[in-house]
């Protein structure tokens, strides 16, 4: 196994709950590293962009609006394995779905606002990483 690198959102619905600790904590005792870190209010135009793959569905308005409703925490996570192993904490994306323990099993209401992104490949989290941070800013 190697040392990744993947993407991760903490998405309006936590920052909203002040939740960001609280999923913060369960990402670090998994074993990941956050080596880079902002809060940010994403703009339409970037939620759009990060999501375009999602453009021909039915729910890409309502997410483009959900992501843009209020700040958001952009991350950069690292570990052995880090892709595969940021989706096992996550979870299934829709909350029903999703094993005990999870991030999306302990904190979300709904597959709209399921509290956190990450990348689904390491070609994509190089890509979303690189959409949000500069290379100097993670460089450590
Ligand atoms: P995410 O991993 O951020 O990538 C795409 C997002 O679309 C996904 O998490 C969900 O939050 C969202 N999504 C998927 N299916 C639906 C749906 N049926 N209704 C609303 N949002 C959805």
């Amino acid at each position: 196994m190697a040392t990744e690198r993947t993407f991760s959102i903490l998405k309006p619905d936590a920052t909203k709950r002040n939740l960001t600790g609280a999923v913060n904590a369960v990402i670090e005792k998994a074993g990941l590293r956050i080596v880079g870190q902002r809060r940010i209010q994403m703009s339409r135009a970037q939620a759009e962009k990060f999501y375009e793959i999602h453009k021909e569905r039915p729910f890409f308005g309502e997410l483009v609006e959900f992501m843009t409703s209020g700040p958001v925490v952009v991350q950069v996570l690292e570990g052995e394995n880090a892709v595969a192993r940021y989706r096992e904490v996550m979870g299934a994306t829709n909350p029903a779905n999703a094993d005990e323990g999870t991030i999306r099993k302990t904190f979300s209401e709904s597959v709209g606002e399921n509290t956190v992104h990450g990348s689904d490949s390491l070609e994509n989290a190089k890509a979303e990483i690189a959409q949000f941070f500069q290379d100097a800013d993670i460089a450590g």
